[in-house]
Order: structure tokens, then sequence, then C-alpha cells
């Protein structure tokens, strides 16, 4: 049995004991970085620590964004790469879902490349790579996005085809194909398939019908949006400062999905072929913001970018608002997770289990407010130190404006309790102008719309604006268009039209 003793002892020496002295953020030496080498993030929320990023003494440069909607995801990739863009001269492409970032990369003087609103972009490019290679990525984009994988010969016959269209246009299959040269696309490799139908030697027509059937989808008159002759320069993409691939535009998340990962595959392709340049920090940043099917498949190159990005020092940035949308492959591997404002429990409880911190740190999540944010780190070195910690805030590169539309008016109150609607409706002043322009509204018309709103102190009820929308002369099909942009319910649509037309004349409006 052993005896227990009193010992005298100095503060000092307890202090060494890391159970009782572990602080609860990390020390100011790894949180504070030289500002022409760092990027500044925010201040922490206990010993107020200005905290800069850089991936020096991190696993690697990737970054995970997680949050519900509304808690300040988009507005922290915003002002990452703002600052990247600025200390590293770092180049951005970003995968825009839902054209989120294209207003703000037009306001900062980026490129925009628009699918389905008069840009292509033709699967078959090559971008240097050799025709075999390429074949194999077009079809491991269609068996992440299409059955083909459970028709092996219709998989044969369509990866044949592909092989033989290159050769038809003068290509050897296995040589790097000279620049400049014009490349076949969906269109002739559904024509092979074809003719060799109505030949009538095939043995099988039903494989060779249903893998036309298949290419069809992308290349239907109208919806070829990926069967004509780009117009992009696929190999300039990383090197052209701040690019929004904008896929608002397509028709479904199939076709958003496959552009996303022609341009994954370009980009990787890209930074396999460039290699190091010790001068930079991040050479080009790609950012996958909702793009779940992408991002959580096994097979796509979002994966691969991660596994090799660092020795190429490109860095992928994943949003979303479910992190188990995010491939473990990718989870696991990033070396920066932010977590924004996360509410489920389910989403709790996988994120506590795979990054593991503590219950206070998960209830302060829990109640974050928007650009408030816990930050993971995985350090190169196992440290004594928390990995895990908070900020008061994500610090952004400007006092935003914020303009709050509040359903609160619309809704019934079960609708309200039930949670299931979205009671407010938030923008930025630019996003907001965006949203009227595109509905046709004039600038003037914009501004006394924006001033009316400031003088709400920038937060109307949904009804008050619909009735300003209706004095600026817009009509209801407008109106309709724009709350449709918001998502919103038909039947809520319908409920804001008709309370709108009691103060104002109002004919009939289809919705
Ligand atoms: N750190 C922040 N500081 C100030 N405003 C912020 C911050 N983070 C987000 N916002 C504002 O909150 C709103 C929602 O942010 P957003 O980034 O679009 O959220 P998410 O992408 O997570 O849905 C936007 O209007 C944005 O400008
Ligand atoms: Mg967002």
């Amino acid at each position: 049995m052993s005896i227990l003793k009193l010992q005298y002892i100095m503060s000092n020496e307890i202090a060494k004991r890391p159970f009782i002295s572990r602080p609860p953020e990390p020390p100011s030496s790894v949180l504070i970085n030289d500002p022409y080498k760092a990027i500044f993030i925010g201040t922490t929320n206990i010993f107020k620590v200005p905290f800069s990023w850089t991936f020096d003494n991190l696993t690697n440069p990737h970054i995970a964004v997680v949050g519900i909607t509304g808690s300040g995801k988009s507005y922290f990739v915003k002002t990452f790469l703002i600052r990247a863009n600025y200390i590293w001269d770092t180049n951005a492409v970003i995968i825009d879902w839902a054209s989120e970032y294209k207003a703000w990369v037009k306001q900062s003087g980026g490129v925009i490349v628009s699918f389905g609103k008069g840009d292509f972009l033709n699967i078959m490019d090559l971008s240097g790579m050799r025709p075999l290679d390429r074949t194999k990525q077009i079809i491991n984009s269609f068996e992440i996005l299409t059955d083909i994988s459970q028709f092996p010969e219709q998989r044969r016959l369509t990866e044949e085809a592909i092989e033989q269209s290159y050769m038809n246009f003068g290509f050897k299959l296995a040589d790097i194909p000279p620049a400049e040269k014009e490349v076949p696309t969906l269109k002739n490799v559904i024509e092979l398939l074809q003719e060799k139908l109505q030949e009538g030697t095939y043995e099988y027509p039903a494989e060779m019908e249903n893998a036309i059937y298949r290419l069809r989808q992308f290349a239907r008159e109208g919806q070829d949006y990926f069967a004509r002759k780009s117009t992009i320069d696929l190999s300039k993409l990383a090197v052209s400062g701040l690019v929004d691939i904008d896929l608002s535009g397509l028709p479904d998340e199939q076709h958003r999905a496959l552009a996303a990962l022609v341009i994954l595959q370009i980009l990787k392709e890209k930074m396999r072929i460039e290699g190091w340049s010790a001068s930079k920090g991040l050479k080009t940043l790609v950012v996958l913001d909702e793009a779940w099917k992408v991002a959580g498949d096994e097979k796509s190159d979002a994966v691969m970018i991660v596994r090799e990005g660092r020795k190429y020092q490109f860095g992928l940035i994943v949003a979303s608002q479910n992190p188990t949308d995010i491939n473990e492959a990718i989870f696991s591997n990033v070396g920066t997770t932010f977590i924004l404002r996360t509410r489920f429990e389910k989403f709790l409880n996988y994120l506590q289990s795979s990054i593991n911190f503590s219950d206070t740190i998960r209830n302060e999540i829990s109640s974050f407010g928007v650009g408030q944010a816990a930050v993971d780190m995985a350090f190169q070195t196992s440290l004594n130190f928390p990995h895990v910690f908070t900020l008061e805030r994500i610090h952004g590169e400007e006092p935003l404006y914020i303009y709050t539309i509040n359903m609160s008016d619309v809704l019934t109150k079960a609708e309200v309790d039930s949670g299931a609607i979205s009671k407010d409706y938030q923008f930025e002043a630019e996003e907001l102008k965006n949203k009227l322009i595109e509905i046709n509204i004039g600038s003037e018309e914009i501004n006394n719309i924006i001033s009316e709103f400031d003088s709400h102190s920038r937060t109307m009820n949904m009804n008050e604006f619909a009735n300003l929308l209706k004095r600026s002369k817009i009509s209801n099909r407008d109106i309709v268009v724009f709350l449709k942009s918001l998502s919103i319910d038909d039947i809520l649509i319908t409920r804001i039209i008709s309370n709108e037309s009691e103060t104002g004349s109002v004919n009939s409006v289809e919705v």
C-alpha cells in the first residue's frame, strides 16, 4: 500500500506539469508568424493573440471549412484568397456551384467563366496530356457520375470510341500531343458508335445503344456544354489570378459535377507538369464550396490534389455545411480545419470524434455567431499544446454591410417554429445589387432601393421589401423571379405577392 505524502512545491514547478498548466491555446510562437509570409485570420478568444496562418509547420496546406449556411464559410474563403494573393501572389480557381462568388470575383477584377451561359468546355481537350491518359480520366468522370461501371461492355465500347476519335483526328494515343491541334468532341465519339451500330455487325446492339444514350445526355443540342470547342484555355486556368467557374447556369447537378471533375483533372495535371517553384508560398488554391459530389468521391481528383498538393504548392480549400459530405481521405488529410457554427448533433459528433476537441469547445461551436470559428491544425511534429483553439471572429478585409430580409411577417408561427424554412435572407450590398441587376432594374432604382433599405438599418420584412420593389415600378413577374432566385417556395411566393397586392394594384401572376 502506498502512503500519501504532502509535498512543498513551488508554483513554477506545478506550471511545468502539463496536466495542470496545459494552456488552452497554442503558444504565440505558433500563432504569430511573419506578416509577410503568413495570412492573418483573426484574434484568439482567450489570450487575444493575432493568429496568422502559414503551412510551414503543418502536414499540408489544404483547408476544410465547415459550418451551417450563413455561418461565414464563403466569407472566410474570400478573405483568405485575397490575402494569399497579396502575400504570395497565389492564383485561385473557384469551382462556384451556386454562383456565390461571381459578384465578388467580378468586383475584384478576376476572370469569370460561366458554363451554360455562353462558355463551353470540350471535355476531350488534352491540355498537354497523352490521349491515352485523357481517355482514362474521361471514363473516370463517367464512373463517378453515371452507372457506366456496372456495364463493363458499355464502358469498353465508350473507351474504345473515345480513343478511336482521337486517332481519327490524327493523334497518337501514347504521344504527347502537338499544341493547337484540333481535338474531337463527344459528338464525334457518338457518331463513331452510331456508325458501328448501323453496320449491324456488332453482337450486342442493346449495349451499344445504351452506351450512345449515356453519352448523349452530355451532347444534346442546347445542352452540349461539354461537347463543343472550349471557349476557355484550360491549360492557363491555374495561373490566371482569380478565376470563378460559375456552374449555376448548368441544368443539373450531374452537369455541374462533370465540369468540376474535368477542371480538377486538368488542374492536377498542370500541378504535376509545372512542379516545384520555391519562391512562392502557395502557387494556386482550388476552392470547392458545397461541391459534395466532387469532394465526396474517392475517385475524384480532389483526393489526388490533397495527397500530392504540398510538394507542388497547390492547395485545396473545401467548404461544406455537412462535414460528412467531405471524403474521409480529404477530411483526415487537411492541414487545417476551420469549424464555424455547427448545430446538428450528428455533425458535431463526427467532428469531435475525427478532430478530438473538448466538450467545452463543442458547446462553443454550437453557439458561435457569424464568423466565429474553432481552428484545428495538424502539425508535422507532435506538440505539447492543444491543437484546437477558437477565434473571436474571422477578421475580414473590410466592414461589410449586410442587408437582411426577414420572413417573419410571411411565415406562420408553426412554420417559424419548425425551423424548416429560412427566416432571414442576408446579402452583402454587392450581392443584393447584383440580384436586382439580374431582374433588369435600372441603377437609379437600385440606388433608391438600397438607400431605403439603409434607412431601415439594413433590415426589412419581406412584405415591406416586396412593397418597396413594387413602388420602384418593378413588375410582379420580376419580383417572382427575384423571390425564386432565393429558392423561396412557390406557396410562400404567392403569399408574398398577394399580400403585397393589398396595397397596390396587381394583376394575376403565375408562379
Ligand atoms: N467574419 C465575418 N465578419 C463579418 N461578416 C461576415 C463574416 N462571416 C460572414 N459574414 C457575413 O455573413 C453572411 C453569411 O456569410 P457566408 O460566408 O455567405 O456564409 P456561408 O458561406 O457559411 O453560408 C454574409 O453576408 C457575410 O458577408
Ligand atoms: Mg457559402
